[in-house]
């Protein structure tokens, strides 16, 4: 197990190069076994995640490598159906597979998923949206077995806007027969990204990024090379770091459309941000006005992959903040962990209070899940004295380089080995 050791109290002053992103990253590698030609994914975060899910396409057959920073699939091989237990159980986005591989095998096999553990994540509306789609679906000892005879396009209405479901339903309908329609879809930018790289392929969809996703099946799908968006979340949190931290940041490669809501929010709270093209520019005095209220929604409302971020800037900010998580059940791990740190919180339920406290002081604290992880980094490298951060394979699974990009951006921070 690796952890950090982080001296805290130095401000940032720098730029850091923005990674593709994750979320984009998964359902691309899910959706690269819709053909039997070569797929090339350019600028291919090396993030656990996403190991994770080469691991399971080189289960299934196909064949993977690097170049560089590329990654080249061919799916050719491919020919198995079935995504092993060790594997799902590391990542959710494994879930994503189940669209893809009934669309390539006519039928799917896959263990329950894992992933963080931020709440009960059902995958009821998965399921429900590839029964319309006549896949017929029975459990067993952990598993989810699919087959069908012929996929056919369907109007499926989410109960809610789910991104992995509105992303696995497309997969599915891509090679259906037939037109498929997904009403209240989630309108995510990955998911507009999943639709430029499908319809780079050769498919046909529209609507990518509102919330109504149409799907005109075709027969074949070609290969492709793509370069997949930049990693909103990990934007937003070098952000939220500059704002704790204080001093001057320029993000590379990123694209401040996707993160609205949190330059609002950095704004309000008194940061100077510059949007130029691709570049986003940060100065931040070190003193902040609280955020008042921060409600996770989904896109364009408060990403809750940014909440427990934004709790541990609230925790050092002048006055108090209404953190309100929407979207998962349990997503306040972090908190307590914060509290070690001096922070001043009570959670109720879904809701945390935040009351601003001058700073936080150097401790011992442990990450319980991806984005917790990375807020409990940015709490100790703004801290007084000196902290640590144990389990950096939460962290490890989303952001690549973490540590190194903080280094270079001033933060005293090293990983070790324990
Ligand atoms: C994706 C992101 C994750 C992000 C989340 C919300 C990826 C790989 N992960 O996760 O980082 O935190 O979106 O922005 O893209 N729900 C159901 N039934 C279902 C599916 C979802 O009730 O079948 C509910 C969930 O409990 C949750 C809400 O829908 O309350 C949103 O979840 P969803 O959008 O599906 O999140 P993920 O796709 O798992």
């Amino acid at each position: 197990m690796d952890k950090y050791i982080i001296e805290g109290g130095k401000p940032l002053y720098g730029e850091v190069e923005i990674q593709s992103a994750k979320n984009a990253v998964l359902p691309l590698l899910a959706a690269s076994i819709l053909t039997d030609e070569r797929v090339v994914l350019h600028r291919c975060p090396r993030i656990r995640d996403v190991m994770n899910m080469i691991g399971i396409l080189d289960e299934l057959g196909c064949k993977t490598r690097f170049e560089g920073d590329s990654l080249v699939i061919d799916s050719s091989d491919a020919v198995s159906h079935e995504i092993p237990s060790a594997l799902a159980k590391e990542l959710r986005s494994s879930i994503f597979m189940l669209g893809s591989v009934i669309a390539r095998f006519g039928k799917a096999r896959i263990a329950y998923p894992g992933g963080c553990d931020i709440g009960l994540r059902p995958i009821d509306l998965h399921l429900k949206g590839l029964k319309s789609m006549s896949v017929e679906i029975t459990e067993d000892g952990g598993y989810i077995n699919c087959s069908c005879v012929k996929l056919k396009g369907a109007d499926v209405l989410l109960d809610c806007p789910s991104v992995g479901a509105t992303e696995n339903i497309i997969l599915a309908a891509v090679k259906a027969s037939g037109y498929t329609v997904i009403r209240n879809a989630a309108k995510e930018p990955e998911i507009l990204d999943l639709q430029n790289f499908l319809n780079a392929m050769g498919a046909k969809v529209a609507g990518g990024g509102t919330s109504t996703v149409v799907v005109c099946g075709v027969k074949k799908l070609g290969g492709v090379e793509y370069t997949p968006m930049p990693d909103r979340i990990e934007a937003g949190t070098f952000l939220i770091a500059s704002a704790m931290c204080g001093g001057e940041m320029l993000l590379k490669r990123t694209d401040a459309n996707n993160i609205v809501s949190l330059i609002h929010k950095l704004r309000e709270i008194s940061c100077k941000i510059a949007v130029k093209d691709d570049k986003i520019e940060i100065k931040s005095s070190g003193v902040r006005k609280s955020p008042k209220i921060v409600e996770t929604m989904p896109y364009p409302g408060f990403p809750t992959d940014l909440q427990a971020q934004m709790t541990a800037l609230a925790c050092i900010s002048e006055g108090s903040t209404l953190i309100v998580e929407n979207l998962f059940e349990t997503r306040f791990k972090h908190v307590p962990e914060l509290i070690r740190m001096g922070a001043d919180i009570t959670v109720r339920g879904r809701a945390a209070f935040v009351r601003g406290v001058k700073t936080l002081k150097g401790a011992d604290v442990v990450a319980s899940d991806l984005r917790g992880g990375a807020a409990l980094t940015l709490a100790a490298i703004s801290a007084e004295g000196q902290s640590s951060v144990t389990d950096l394979s939460h962290i490890d699974r989303g952001y690549s380089d973490f540590e190194y990009k903080l280094t270079e951006l001033g933060a005293k921070i090293r990983r070790v080995h324990i």
